[in-house]
């Protein structure tokens, strides 16, 4: 099976990816955290993207594009999680083709919708394990034992340099002028699924399993 988690920043599309993949064995392709590898590897993308990213804008669909496809290629069989991605129009309908050459199909794109106001709240609190990635937030999901991570035992966290009040404004226009506008490119497929985002993070999880299992 092979999904698209498409919301805003901040609407939990990591956090619900991370939980698919170490349930179901399915792989998380976020296109954020290749091109913050990327940034921190000081590689050419990396280079390019750095200024990018903390000014909140886009990234050009090339790069992203051809980061997809190389990890397409190294996963198997798979099912793909696709996080972040696509983001445009023509991310969209580069990711068919990806997926048409490798003999795969999308099964369904999950909108999460969720109150603007919630997400500022949600960004500005995230910070993630500076080992393992795993996500946590200030108020909504912290560690199980404080300043020790749940799932490597690392006590290092870090904070994104783009999660602060003003980037996020501008990253959530970015989301409304060039990503809410391919919904319908996937609607008129009849692929879209949508699941309030507001609730907890097992009520959304237990929303998406439904659809996936249905
Ligand atoms: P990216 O890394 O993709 O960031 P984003 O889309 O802005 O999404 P976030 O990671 O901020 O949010 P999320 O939805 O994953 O929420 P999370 O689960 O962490 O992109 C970053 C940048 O890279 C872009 O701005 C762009 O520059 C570039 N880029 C990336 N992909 C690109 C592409 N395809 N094309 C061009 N450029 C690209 O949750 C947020 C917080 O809320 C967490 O702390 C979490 O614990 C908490 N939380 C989650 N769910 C809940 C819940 N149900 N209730 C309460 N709290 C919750
Ligand atoms: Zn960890």
């Amino acid at each position: 099976m092979n999904i698209i988690l498409l919301g805003p920043p901040g609407a939990g599309k990591g956090t619900q990816a991370q939980r698919l993949q170490a349930d179901r064995g399915m792989i998380q392709l976020s296109t954020g955290d290749m091109l913050r590898a990327a940034v921190r590897s000081g590689s050419p993308i990396g280079l390019k993207a750095k200024a990018i990213m903390e000014a909140g804008e886009l990234v050009s669909d090339a790069i992203v594009s051809a980061l997809i496809g190389e990890r397409l290629d190294d996963m198997g069989q798979a099912g793909a999680i696709f996080d972040g991605y696509p983001r445009t129009r023509a991310q969209a309908e580069a990711l068919d083709l990806l997926l048409a050459e490798r003999g795969r199909c999308l099964d369904y794109v999950i909108e999460l919708c969720v109150d603007e106001d919630a997400l500022v709240e949600r960004i500005t609190g995230r910070f993630t394990c500076a080992k393992c990635g795993a996500g946590y937030h200030d108020v909504f999901k912290r560690p199980k034992v404080d300043g020790v991570c749940d799932l490597c035992g690392s006590t290092e966290f870090v904070r994104r340099p783009d999660d602060n009040e003003q980037t996020v404004r501008t990253r959530l226009a970015e989301y409304r002028a060039k990503t809410a506008p391919i919904l319908p490119y996937y609607e008129e497929r009849g692929l879209v699924r949508r699941v309030d985002g507001m609730g907890s993070v097992d009520d959304v999880a237990a929303e998406i399993d439904a659809i996936l299992d249905s």
